[in-house]
C-alpha cells in the first residue's frame, strides 16, 4: 500500500499560540516552528552548494547542470526545554540527525550548542528525520517535520525526548504502567490559518493501525504552562495545543483529529484531520496535525474537474522546478540522475510515448500503482528518491481539499490519460 504524508508546509506559516507567545520572549521554537521564509510553490532555491560532479564549470556537451543540492540547517534542542514556559534553549551536541525517505540517506551531527547542517537535499524533498544521541539520556526521536524543501532552509529545529521527560511528565502524571519498548507519540495541533487548535475533545482524537483499531494509552492533553500530560484534561485548552499518546507499539500509524472549529455547535466548520506516523522501539515519535491534506489522504470530493491531458495539466508538472513544474526534470533530464528513466523535459509526445512504452509508468502492472504518480510519493521504505509533490493551486472547496501532482495524475489516468 502507498502511503503517502502530507505536506505540513502550511506549518511553515504557523507556530501557534504557544509558541508565537514564547517566539516574542526567546528565540526558541516549539514543533512546529520551521521556516517562516519557505513559500511551497516558491522556485528559486537561494543555495550556493556546487552541485555535484566535476566542478570544473565547462559544459562541452551542453548538457544542463545536474540538480543542486539544497541545505537544510537548524538546532537541535531538548524537547522540554523548548516547549518549557519560558523556553530554555538546550542545543544537544554531538546529535546525528538522520533523515528519513531520502535515499540515499542523509546525516549530519550537531556541534557544540546544537546546531546542524544537511547538505545535498534533492529539491521537492520531504525531509523527516531520527534524533539519534549517544548514551542513553535520550530517547530516538522522529521529527515528523514533513517539511517540503524547495528552497535552502535555515531554520528548521529537531528535537529530542530524554527518557527522564518520558517518565516523569508523561507516564507518571497519566498513571500508565511503562510497556517496554514502546513509544511516546505527541502532536501539535494547529489549524491551517495558524490557530492552536483549542476545544477538541478527547473523543474526537484517535491513533489507528491500519485496520482502525486504537493503538497506545491516551490520548491526552498537555498541562498549559506545565509541560507534562494531564489525564483530567478533557478538551485542548486555550494555549498549549500539544496531543500525546503513551505506550504505542513500534508500527505505522494514523493520528486522526476532528477539529469542531471555533463553533463547538455547528457541524459545518468541523474539518477531520490525519497524519501518519511510525514509531520505533523505545522511541518517541513528534508530528504536527492540522493541515489541508494533499495525496494520500481523504480522497478529493468527487472527481477533479475538467478533461485533463497530457500536455496541458501533466506535462507543466513534471518540468524542472525552476521551470514551475514539481521537480522531475531536475534529476529526469539529459545529464542528471534519472536520465536513464525517462527524460521529462523532451517534446510532450516525447515523453508521453516513452512513458507508455514502460510498463507499470501510465498503466499499472496487476496489483500496483502506476508509477507515474506514485514513484515520487514519500513512503517508509521508499521506492525512490524522495521527491514530493507541492499542493497546487486548485483547491477544491467544501470542505477544503488541498490537490496535489499526485491527485491530478491519478485523476487524468483514470480518465483515459490522452495526450
Ligand atoms: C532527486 C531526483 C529525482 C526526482 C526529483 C524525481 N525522480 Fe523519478 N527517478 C529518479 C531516479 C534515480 C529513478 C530511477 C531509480 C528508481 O526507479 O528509483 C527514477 C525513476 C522514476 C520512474 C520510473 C521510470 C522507469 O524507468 O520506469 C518514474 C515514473 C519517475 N521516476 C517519476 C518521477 C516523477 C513524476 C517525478 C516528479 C514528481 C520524479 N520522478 C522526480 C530520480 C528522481
Amino acid at each position: 500500500m502507498m502511503t503517502k504524508t502530507e505536506d505540513t508546509n502550511l506549518f511553515s506559516m504557523v507556530a501557534g499560540a504557544l509558541c508565537a507567545l514564547l517566539l516574542a520572549v526567546a528565540s526558541t521554537g516549539c514543533i512546529g516552528d520551521i521556516d517562516d521564509s519557505e513559500d511551497p510553490v516558491a522556485t528559486g532555491d537561494g543555495d550556493n552548494t556546487p552541485p555535484p560532479g566535476d566542478g570544473d564549470g565547462d559544459n562541452p556537451d551542453n548538457t544542463p547542470p545536474p540538480p543542486q543540492g539544497l541545505t537544510v540547517s537548524g538546532m537541535v534542542m531538548d524537547y522540554a526545554s523548548a516547549n518549557a514556559v519560558p523556553p530554555l534553549i538546550n542545543g544537544i551536541d554531538g546529535a546525528t540527525v538522520e533523515t528519513a525517505g531520502i535515499t540515499p540517506l542523509l546525516s549530519a551531527t550537531t556541534d557544540i550548542g546544537g546546531a546542524y547542517s544537511l547538505l545535498n537535499v534533492p529539491p521537492n524533498s520531504i525531509v523527516n528525520a531520527t534524533v539519534l544521541t549517544p548514551g542513553d539520556l535520550y530517547r530516538p526521536t522522529f521529527n515528523n517535520a514533513n517539511t517540503l524543501v524547495t528552497q535552502a532552509v535555515a531554520d528548521l529545529n529537531f528535537y529530542g525526548v530524554t527518557n527522564n521527560f518520558v517518565n516523569d511528565n508523561t507516564l507518571v502524571t497519566t498513571g500508565a504502567a511503562p510497556l517496554p519498548l514502546s513509544s511516546v507519540v505527541f502532536a501539535d495541533m494547529i489549524r491551517p490559518d495558524g490557530s492552536p487548535m483549542t476545544g477538541v475533545p478527547l473523543a474526537n482524537v484517535t491513533l489507528t493501525h491500519a485496520v482502525g483499531a486504537p493503538v497506545g494509552a491516551g490520548p491526552y492533553f498537555f498541562d498549559p504552562g506545565i509541560n507534562r500530560l494531564d489525564p483530567l484534561l478533557l478538551e485542548s485548552p486555550l494555549t498549549d495545543t500539544r496531543l500525546g499518546f503513551v505506550n504505542v507499539p513500534t508500527g505505522q500509524y494514523t493520528l486522526t483529529v476532528l477539529d469542531p472549529g471555533i463553533d463547538l455547535i455547528d457541524p459545518a466548520d468541523d474539518v477531520t484531520y490525519t497524519v501518519a506516523i511510525s514509531t520505533a522501539d523505545d522511541g518517541a515519535t513528534l508530528t504536527q496535525v492540522g493541515e489541508l491534506v494533499a495525496g494520500g489522504g481523504p480522497p478529493p470530493p468527487g472527481p477533479i474537474p475538467g478533461n485533463l491531458t497530457f500536455t496541458a495539466d501533466i506535462y507543466p508538472l513534471l518540468q524542472a522546478t525552476l521551470n514551475g513544474g514539481d521537480g522531475c526534470a531536475d534529476c529526469h533530464t539529459a545529464g542528471g540522475v534519472a536520465e536513464a528513466n525517462i527524460q521529462m523535459d523532451l517534446a510532450p509526445e516525447i515523453v508521453y510515448n516513452e512513458m507508455l512504452n514502460r510498463a507499470g509508468v501510465i498503466v499499472a502492472l496487476p496489483d500496483e500503482l502506476p508509477t507515474l504518480p506514485s514513484k515520487p510519493l514519500y513512503e517508509d521504505p521508499p521506492n525512490h528518491a524522495n521527491a514530493t509533490y507541492p499542493p497546487r493551486p486548485l483547491v477544491l472547496p467544501d470542505p477544503p481539499v488541498a490537490v496535489d501532482g499526485y491527485d491530478i495524475m491519478m485523476a487524468w489516468i483514470e480518465q483515459g490519460y490522452p495526450l
